[in-house]
């Protein structure tokens, strides 16, 4: 069973073996992203930045090359142990929940945060909250999926089409939101934040160049069955093909949508 936390409908148990490899792998496929939305922002030396829901590390750790020594930076989340190896003098790690632990108002030059908010029972809420923590002029970057293009695919392919949207539909049948990405752009618009500027990145792959999408499939299997909303054989079928080096199915994986904005 998932075990639901108080304040989040984070649909992994973060103590679970391999959680910090899933991690990993997934920063590691859209830290280009990430990092090309933040050079786009300018942060630089000196900056103090916050990232919220860290994960593994992975930006922070740029964060802290970028702002340098008279930089600073925050990384926070639920589950620390996958932040411990950040010992850069200009990092500090924080067990924190974002949604009911203080964060501060007008601290922070940035504050970002991926693949966080669709966990939280209220990202609007969350969305002020971080806002309230930066400087006047301060940049917001957050980061969501829009599983919508999941199911895509070249050529056809049937069962990799069914298997692919039952995710979606795991993560609704838990609270979650399929569709976050696609709605942080009114999000931050309904703030009243200024210079919202949204775009939204597929990675079009062959099967055997994802691995780290198949290990998500992987960890889904059984409960994917166990909701009925695949078979055991198409779901296998998924698995086996993205080790099948001659498998030249080309297919899309969400849609990282990457939205900015200033306080004003
Ligand atoms: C899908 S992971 C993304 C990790 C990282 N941001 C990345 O993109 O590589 C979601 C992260 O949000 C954290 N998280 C979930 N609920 C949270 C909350 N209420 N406050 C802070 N972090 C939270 C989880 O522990 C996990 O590390």
């Amino acid at each position: 069973m998932l075990e639901r936390m108080a304040s989040t409908t984070y649909m992994f148990d973060t103590a679970e073996e391999g959680e910090r490899d899933r991690l990993l792998a997934q920063a590691l496929m859209w830290d280009p992203v990430t990092r090309r939305r933040l050079h786009d922002i300018g942060v630089t030396e000196g900056w103090r930045c916050l990232e919220v829901g860290a994960g593994s590390g992975t930006v922070t750790r740029w964060l802290a090359d970028t702002v340098g020594e008279t930089g600073h930076v925050v990384a926070t989340d639920i589950e620390t142990k996958w932040l411990r190896s950040l010992d850069a003098p200009n990092v500090q790690v924080m067990r924190h929940d974002v949604t009911t632990d203080p964060l501060g108002e007008s601290v922070y030059d940035l504050i970002c945060a991926r693949l966080v908010l669709v966990h939280l029972p209220d990202p609007h809420a969350t969305v002020d909250k971080l806002l309230r923590a930066l400087v006047p002029g301060g940049w917001l970057l957050v980061e969501e999926y829009d599983m919508i293009s999941l199911p895509m695919c070249h050529p056809p392919d049937a069962t990799w089409r069914k298997v692919a949207a039952a995710p979606a539909e795991m993560l609704s049948m838990g609270g979650g939101d399929p569709h976050m990405g696609a709605k942080l752009t009114s999000i931050l618009h309904a703030t009243g934040a200024a210079d919202v500027d949204t775009e939204a990145v597929a990675l079009p792959r062959r099967m055997p160049q994802v691995p780290s999408w198949q290990a998500q499939f992987g960890q889904f299997r059984e409960r994917l069955v166990d909701a009925g909303l695949v078979s055991p054989a198409e779901v296998d079928k998924v698995i086996a093909d993205f080790d099948d080096e001659s498998c030249d199915l080309v297919v899309y994986g969400p849609l990282l949508v990457s939205a900015r904005c200033r306080k004003p």
